[in-house]
């Protein structure tokens, strides 16, 4: 087919917030213990970080990392986790069935987010505690000192506060499967007090409260409303949580399921906005997409429980490949489309668990084929998002009767000059020629980088022995001239193409 898209200069959705490219780091499976931490890899420094998944980590270009949970987040004690390690008691995780050691807690990850430059983002467990525990836990990591639990934190080797900016309110508390599960009421009201009171301790926070689980929760909008409805005033964001399936085992139908996601950003803003306009209030909610990702080869009860207890198994280590590699990256289309209300996202997770690394105990760890559009849209996806006008011809599927076969979406960063495309051709029999308008940017301009996801195979993987398999290429045929860029995108291929 060919597709055609016009941007202008001046057409501007928003400024990009860069948290949009966050990752998540649960206790969970192999994501901590054999995934970031592993004393006595032969990469791991002194702290036992494995410094193979922090230069991957680096390389992925992810800006926020939320930890320690997930549903592991409802029954965790954080004070089980902090101060000398060998008084840390084991403790049975109800939340996946395994032992937990608490080798690593609060403080290692804040060391870790740090060495590995990211953001880390906490969340407080609203399954088995409350307000109480959370205004604690805050003062311990933010309250400067010369008080209990800041003098706590110094006799712990920290001196400085941890200045956590971004915190959850607890964990897809929907969820019949979540350690002390709630109702929107009872939820919005313990989400309102704890916001409130760990604003008071540090006014400087942002806080999410908790949206649904996934759209297809029964109570999925009516939640979101009356949850927001108790604690507006005091929160920022609302969480949205989405793992796409393939249901029809269709690269055509997966693909087109990123539709769905543009409705759950539509909606969730749309009910956060009629909460607002109860309130006659201009503030606004913003999304924080905060567990996305592909998910569902590795879902059966095998693969989220072992038998017996044990200490980090193996949970959940979906295996990616090409087709998932073309939805992730036609899902941060979606986002940077949307970046005037989602203003984070963390895909799950990181590592292992649902992760774009993978890791080997004591031996490799490599890039699974989510890993390369994650990156580059990462790398390349700066300043702000431009308002495309797509022209593309569609086609029908079950999620929606008419689904363009061009996704695409531009920004620009203003301090280099760089305007990038980013474009995925959902036909899968064809490739396309696209053409792209670029007004109002000034002559002169060249493409800079273009490169595709493609392979022929959609069930193509990378594994430890053969680990480029799904790999970002060259795209062979692209030129621009004058304002008008020209480019033909394989047939099932995501492109970035990078002008300047
Ligand atoms: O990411 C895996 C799990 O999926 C998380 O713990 C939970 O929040 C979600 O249901």
């Amino acid at each position: 087919p060919s597709a055609r898209l016009i941007v202008d200069h001046d057409f501007i959705i928003s400024e990009l917030d860069r948290r949009i490219f966050g990752t998540f780091v649960e206790h969970m499976g192999r994501c901590v213990y054999t995934g970031i931490f592993e004393p006595g890899h032969p990469t791991a420094d002194e702290q036992g970080f494995r410094q193979d998944v922090a230069e991957l980590t680096r390389e992925l270009g992810t800006t926020i990392v939320r930890y320690p949970g997930g549903n592991f987040l409802s029954g965790y004690n954080w004070e089980d986790g902090v101060g000398p390690v060998e008084k840390r008691p084991r403790r049975l995780d109800l939340a996946w069935f395994s032992t937990e050691t608490n080798a690593f807690g609060t403080n290692e990850f804040i060391d870790w987010s740090r060495k590995v430059g990211v953001e880390p983002m906490f969340g407080v467990n609203l399954g088995t505690r409350d307000h109480d525990e959370a205004r604690r836990f805050i003062e311990y990591c933010n309250h400067p000192g010369g008080t209990e639990l800041s003098e706590l934190r110094k006799s712990h080797g920290y001196e400085k506060p941890h200045d956590i900016k971004f915190w959850c309110l607890g964990n897809e508390m929907d969820g019949p499967w979540q350690i002390g599960a709630k109702t929107a009421g009872e939820y919005g009201r313990i989400a309102h007090e704890t916001a409130k009171v760990m604003r008071w301790v540090d006014p400087s926070i942002e806080l999410a409260a908790c949206g649904s689980s996934n759209r297809d929760m029964a109570t999925y909008a009516r939640w979101e409303y009356e949850v927001l409805d108790h604690c507006f005033d005091y929160v920022d964001f609302i969480s949205l949580h989405t793992y796409f399936q393939n249901p029809h085992d269709s690269t055509e139908e997966f693909l087109g399921n990123i539709e769905l996601l543009e409705a759950f950003i539509r909606e969730v803003v749309a009910i956060a906005d009629a909460v607002a306009a109860t309130r006659r209030s201009p503030k606004r909610i913003m999304l924080s997409l905060d567990e996305w990702n592909v998910w569902y080869k590795a879902r059966t009860h095998e693969h989220l429980r072992k038998p017996g207890w044990p200490e980090h198994p193996p949970l959940i280590e979906e295996v990616y490949n090409t087709e998932d590699a073309l939805l992730v990256g036609g899902a941060l289309i979606t986002l940077l489309n949307n970046a005037d209300r989602v203003k984070c996202a963390c895909i799950a997770q990181l590592v292992n668990i649902i992760g774009p690394i993978m890791t080997e105990p004591g031996g490799a760890a490599w890039r699974q084929t989510i890993f390369h559009p994650f990156a580059l849209t990462a790398r390349h996806a700066h300043g702000r998002v431009l308002r495309s006008l797509i022209s593309s011809p569609s086609y029908a599927g079950k999620t929606a009767p008419e689904i363009p076969y061009l996704h695409a979406c531009v920004t620009e960063d203003e301090t280099t000059g760089q305007v990038t495309i980013f474009a995925l051709n959902r036909h899968l029999g064809e490739p396309m020629d696209l053409e792209v308008l670029l007004r109002g940017f000034g002559g002169n301009r060249q493409v800079v980088e273009a490169l595709q996801i493609h392979h022929p195979n959609m069930k193509a993987v990378n594994t430890k022995d053969a680990q480029d398999t799904v790999a970002p290429a060259p795209i062979e045929k692209v030129s621009l001239e004058g304002d008008r860029l020209q480019a033909r995108l394989m047939p099932g291929s995501w492109n970035v193409i990078v002008t300047a």
